[in-house]
């Protein structure tokens, strides 16, 4: 099939060199020249394994970028909506969509025959039905259902490993307005073979689907940090033994099985989550909920226990140094999570606030986003460096954000020390007696 990307984000790229692996002819849409240009010589503008790869395989053969949306939209058979939905505190910003919505719409007018829209970036439910289908039959002057068709298939990419999700998904939602819709969308996944489970349905619950996937997941975190504070204050709790404890239960492992479901990777206590999903769906979601009148209270405090987390994190270097004027703090890890550069709303930015705001010396560590988080957290006072062994050298607290595991060798390099400096661990990713000095989230 002949298919047009818009957006060449974390999720358009990810889909459009997937897409193109996976036999499709793809063309990639993207406002942003530099990106197109990055593309078309095969170059990845974001670091994501795998992708790389796929775009030195693909990129001029089945796969191409352009900047110029209406010849994509004219030259394929579907196009993929896959720009940013960033959240604006109250309502998700519909601004990239639309835009991208009514460009489509202009090509459809000129276009003869059928062709399908499909929404991929996450947008809350009902906007589908009530904001894209509505604007594409404004702009190209032609009937959703006759004309053209409209579907949304999210996402349920996990960055870092966004490609192996793509390539082996755990399900395909197909959301359509319409038989042929869903028809054609699904398609777009005949390559993947009857082992993948499949839910067909309409845009509103496929819309929802995503929020609520990623809800669920934010509310275990919540849920394990909130016990993990109170473990801490009770004193005598490790918060990591008391969730093996519960994980050992059968709902969780069946009666006889070996081995620990994937879900209790979400039940980890931590300075908590970030990235561009999990923050951002839950504070949509509420915000939506509120417009009609349903409050969420389990969401919301989802969402309060993350904004206390990063405090916990510090208050634990604040145990042992009651002032923090001129401590010198190596804040490890700047991406939200191991194995991408994607530094949207990371932990280490709250927690690296509070301690300059309390006058501590602060260095951030990170492999791979120093770059993107200089950007994000433009503050002067901040060393930025990728040197490991040199900033833990130097530190009086250490402070594991994101467990990299480049960061394994910290409690070698804490031990080489005369004086060793505190260790706090925000993930709980390290065995509490690798160190002297130790202290973790729910300890
Ligand atoms: C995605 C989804 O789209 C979002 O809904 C989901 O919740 C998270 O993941 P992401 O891929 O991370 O977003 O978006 P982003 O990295 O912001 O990239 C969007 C791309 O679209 C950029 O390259 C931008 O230049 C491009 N763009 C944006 C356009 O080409 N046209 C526009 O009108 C707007
Ligand atoms: C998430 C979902 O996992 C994915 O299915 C969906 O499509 C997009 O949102 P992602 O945001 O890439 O993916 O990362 P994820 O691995 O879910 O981690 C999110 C945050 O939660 C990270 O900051 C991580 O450190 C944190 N986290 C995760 C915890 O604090 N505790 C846990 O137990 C697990």
């Amino acid at each position: 099939m002949k298919i047009s990307i818009i957006g060449t984000g974390y999720v358009g790229l990810v889909t459009g060199a997937c897409l193109a692996e996976k036999g499709h002819e793809v063309i990639c849409v993207d406002m942003n020249p530099e990106r197109v240009a990055a593309l078309n010589s095969a170059k990845s503008p974001i670091y994501e394994e795998g992708l790389d790869a796929l775009l030195a395989k693909n990129v001029g053969k089945r796969l191409r970028a352009t900047a110029d949306l209406a010849a994509a939209v004219l030259a394929t058979d579907a196009t993929f909506i896959a720009v940013g939905t960033p959240f604006d505190g109250k309502t998700i910003d519909l601004t990239a969509v639309l835009g991208a919505t009514r460009e489509i719409g202009e090509a459809l007018r000129k276009k003869p025959g059928y062709h399908l829209v499909v929404v991929k970036s996450t947008v809350v439910p009902g906007t589908t039905d009530t904001h894209v289908l509505p604007a594409l039959e404004r702009a190209s002057g032609k009937k959703a259902g006759v004309d053209f068709g409209v579907g949304m298939n999210p996402e349920f990419l996990s960055e870092g490993e966004a490609v192996h999700d793509f390539m082996f998904p755990d399900r395909i939602v197909i959301g359509g307005i319409d038989a042929r819709s869903s028809q054609v969308l699904s398609e777009v996944y005949l390559p993947y073979g009857p082992e993948v489970p499949r839910l067909t349905t309409n845009t509103r619950t496929a819309e929802m689907i995503k929020y609520a996937s990623n809800s669920l997941l934010a509310a275990l975190i919540s849920f394990s940090n909130e016990l993990a504070n109170l473990g801490a204050a009770l004193g005598g709790i490790d918060t990591t033994e008391v969730m093996r404890g519960v994980h050992l239960s059968q709902y969780f492992r069946g009666r006889n099985e070996e081995g620990l479901p994937p879900i209790t990777s979400f039940l980890k206590a931590g300075c908590g989550f970030g990235g561009s999903c999990l923050p951002k769906d839950v504070s949509a979601l509420v915000a939506h909920g509120h417009k009609v009148a349903v409050e969420m209270p389990l969401l919301k405090a989802t969402l309060e226990i993350n904004k206390v987390q990063p405090r916990n994190t510090v208050d634990l270097i604040k145990k042992h140094h009651k002032n923090l004027r001129g401590v010198k703090v190596a804040v490890l890890g700047l991406a939200f999570k191991p194995e991408t550069s994607d530094v949207r709303e990371s932990p280490a930015f709250p927690i690296m606030q509070q301690l300059l705001e309390e006058g501590a010396i602060v260095t951030a560590v990170d492999p791979v986003a120093v770059h993107e988080a200089k950007k994000a957290f433009p503050d002067s006072r901040v060393r930025y460096t990728d040197a490991l062994a040199s900033s833990v050298a130097e530190a009086d607290a250490v402070i594991v954000v994101t467990p990299w595991k480049q960061f394994d060798q910290v409690p070698e390099l804490i031990r080489q020390r005369a004086t060793p400096p505190l260790f706090v661990d925000g993930r709980r990713a390290f065995d509490k007696s690798s160190v002297s000095r130790y202290e973790g989230i729910g300890l």
